[in-house]
């Protein structure tokens, strides 16, 4: 207690301030999105994500040639052409995305490549999962696209498949589906803990994906519940997952440390397209630091318990920070 002791002792200088720092930033804990259109030399700014583009497969390929980023998360984007009922276009041998992971992989097989599995870019009323004539999510044939869409991805040679429909018992059938067909080296990174959140909107507008008609909440977890969110995602463990993640991020900070407290298997975090806007447009308003706000939520995402951070802020924390 006060005087004897005084927390500004060791703070009072940087030197004496830097032995004591807790957490940092690794170049090793951030892996970047990347949206891929179809077509080529198409580079599409985000109108909701200022700086963030949609890039056709040449043109990502010589982007991510040029990346400090030693990790990327993949997400295929398609025109409302190519989106049907079944989500036909998703499981597709010859789509968009079994193209992308093959010229990415080739051209930076150092790299690790993770895609999103879910069915909501490809169907075209929107939602994550099928849907019967009455609206309703038919979870377990959803299932089944979502295995075929995950071992199309392995065979392009995808490192990692991220599930993030939130439909039950889907790390489950992925992980049969990808042992079954020889590939028991494919890791799973689901969207174990991932909320019904407004901070998805910008990404909506990215990935084309808004659902149509009602909402997401009926498979997405209630921002209200965190005992919910735990068993959710260690069910996820059960079922065979290698790397759970939360999501969005700086609002869920307490489900990730809970989660990380609660199991033994490495937990990413999200900082979704909602989060990553604020900062964006408050910066290009003058109101808040770009750089020191990124940076800031950034390491409180790491020091609450994440082992990496998906970020869209990821090349550019690379460059400032010297990671
Ligand atoms: C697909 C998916 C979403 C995001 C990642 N995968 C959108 C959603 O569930 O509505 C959001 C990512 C972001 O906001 O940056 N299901």
């Amino acid at each position: 207690m006060y005087p004897e002791t005084r927390m500004t002792r060791s703070r009072r200088n940087p030197a004496l301030a830097r032995l004591s720092r807790e957490t940092y930033l690794n170049i090793n804990d951030l892996i970047l999105p990347i949206f891929i259109i179809e077509g080529q030399k198409q580079k599409e700014q985000i109108p909701s994500m200022p700086s963030v583009f949609r890039y056709s497969i040449d043109l990502a390929v010589e982007k991510i040639k040029n990346i400090n980023s030693k990790a990327i998360l993949l997400f295929g984007v398609v025109g409302d052409e190519k989106k049907d009922n079944n989500a036909s276009f998703a499981i597709d041998e010859k789509g968009l995305m079994p193209q992308a992971v093959k010229q990415i992989k080739k051209a930076r097989p150092d790299i690790a490549v993770i895609t999103d599995v879910c069915l909501c870019a490809y169907t075209d009323h929107g939602h994550c999962g099928l849907v019967d004539k009455n609206g309703k999510i038919e979870n377990d044939k959803s299932l089944e696209l979502l295995s075929k869409m995950a071992l199309i991805h392995a065979k392009a040679g995808a490192d990692m498949v991220a599930p993030s429909a939130m439909m039950d018992g889907q790390v489950h059938a992925i992980r049969k589906a990808l042992d079954e067909n020889g590939f028991e080296d494919t890791a799973i990174m689901s969207y174990a803990a991932k909320f019904a959140s407004a901070f998805y909107g910008p990404f909506r507008d990215a990935a084309n994906s808004s659902p149509k008609l009602g909402t997401r909440e009926s498979y997405q977890i209630s921002p209200a519940n965190s005992r919910e969110a735990m068993k959710d995602a260690l069910l996820d463990e059960k079922e065979g997952v290698d790397w759970l993640m939360v999501k969005p991020a700086l609002p869920y900070l307490d489900i990730l440390k809970e989660l990380k407290q609660n199991t033994r298997l490495p937990v990413a975090a999200y900082q979704v397209s909602g989060e990553y806007s604020m900062i964006k447009l408050a910066s290009q308003q003058g109101i808040l630091d770009e750089q020191k706000t990124a940076t800031e939520t950034v390491l409180s995402i790491k020091r609450a318990g994440a082992d990496a951070i998906i970020a869209y802020y990821a090349e550019e924390l690379i460059q400032w920070l010297g990671l």
